[in-house]
């Protein structure tokens, strides 16, 4: 075999995800698959049609690097609308590649060799591979079940000289788990004499059940000190497409920028266009989303009651956290791919979002599915 060149690893701790192993899975298996977080239901009609108009009247080509000006100036006008937060759509709003390549550019803009970036586990999982890759090293806070919600004597204990970044996930997946009021007032009196950037993954900001969505924008003092990212993918039924957008005050965006048009460059010309249409003319799309989700988890909960799976609290996102403790005492993994091979439901396990691999004995359902997928996996799931 060829051992030429060497290649030490950049990421070593690093292998295939957990959503493409459990999906990879399922599909082996023909089980009903409410592991990753994608609906298996469609966009709205008229945002697919706006896609096929801008593909045949010539949106081809590339389009500015920033994004096009109809789609920064509708993220100028929700960002306002939703959070009293005025952006200007030229320098403050830049479209991305997703939230993925968003979070993993503001990174990249921000955090040198030596710095460190405190995170939240459970933790979504692009954030430490992008903090890794740029030299930084990250600090684990614990968010402690069933409530999952921050304790701010851990994070005091956690900012010193060296920290360069806080990255905020709200709503939290996997946790369902919504920062409140009180939560962004203490990031703001724990970061005010500092020089703290935020990174805030706000790509559920419309899937909330209980208060008000805490942007990160809708607080004076903690905008002017972060990046603001959403997708579009998770409101719009449209992960496939890849989509999102970062809004940060002009100096970090400028930043932002350095990196984004090295990385992307620019992104998917036709989507962008359809997008600024759809938010246009449909601004009600993301406000009723709610409503929508709110619908879907209580329909799965309905239709889990009776079964030996206890049902976490649930205030954001699609997502429902169960504990099996009553079932079986196999670590949260192992559980899992029983669960998908001999019940025929793919689901994640929890201890994946956890660096350290702690395992709470939780397991994740996506339920971004229609009622027959949900139901048809919560019969399965009662004869458990
Ligand atoms: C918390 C969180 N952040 C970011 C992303 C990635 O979003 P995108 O598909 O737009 O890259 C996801 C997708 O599941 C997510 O759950």
């Amino acid at each position: 075999m060829n051992t030429r060149p060497a290649l030490p690893s950049r990421l070593p701790n690093v292998g295939t995800t957990i959503f493409t192993v459990m999906s990879r899975l399922a599909n082996e298996h023909g089980a009903l698959n409410l592991a990753q977080g994608f609906p298996d239901f469609a966009p709205p009609a008229a945002l697919l049609e706006r896609l096929t108009f801008h593909l045949h009247a010539g949106a081809n080509q590339y389009p500015p690097m920033a994004g096009v000006a109809p789609l920064r100036a509708a993220i100028a006008d929700k960002l306002q609308r939703l959070y009293g937060a005025r952006y200007d759509s030229e320098s403050e709003i830049t479209v991305t590649a997703g939230a993925t390549q968003a979070i993993f550019t503001a990174i990249a803009a921000c955090v040198r060799p030596g710095d460190e970036v405190i995170v939240f586990a459970p933790v979504y999982d692009s954030y430490i591979p992008a903090v890794t890759l740029a030299g930084g090293r990250v600090r684990v806070v614990a968010l402690a079940p069933p409530q999952f919600r921050p304790d701010w004597g851990a994070v005091a204990a956690a900012i010193n000289a060296r920290t360069r970044m806080i990255i905020v996930n709200t709503p939290h997946n996997p946790t369902g788990a919504v920062w409140m009021g009180a939560d962004m007032a203490e990031l703001a009196r724990l970061t005010r004499a500092t020089d703290i950037v935020l990174l805030g993954d706000e790509v559920y900001e419309h899937i909330i059940f209980s208060g008000r969505h805490e942007s990160l924008a809708r607080w004076p003092e903690l905008r002017e000190r972060s990046f603001v990212v959403s997708s579009f993918g998770k409101t719009y039924h449209i992960t496939g497409w890849k989509v999102a957008y970062c809004a940060a005050p002009a100096g970090l965006s400028a930043e932002f920028r350095k990196v984004h048009q090295f990385n992307v460059f620019t992104v998917h010309h036709p989507s962008q266009l359809a997008l600024a249409d759809f938010m246009t003319s449909d601004p009600g799309f993301a406000d009723g989303l709610a409503e929508f989700y709110r619908a879907k988890r209580d329909f799965f909960r309905r239709q889990m009651e009776g079964s030996r799976f206890e049902l976490l609290p649930c205030d954001g996102t699609y997502f429902q956290m169960a504990r099996y403790d009553h079932i079986s005492d196999l670590p949260d993994v192992e559980f899992a791919r029983w669960l998908t091979i001999e019940k025929g439901v793919a689901v994640i396990p929890v201890s994946a979002f956890m660096p350290d691999g702690t395992d709470h004995r939780l397991i994740r359902f996506c339920f971004a599915k229609n009622e027959a997928t949900l139901a048809a996996a919560a019969e399965r799931l009662r004869a458990v």
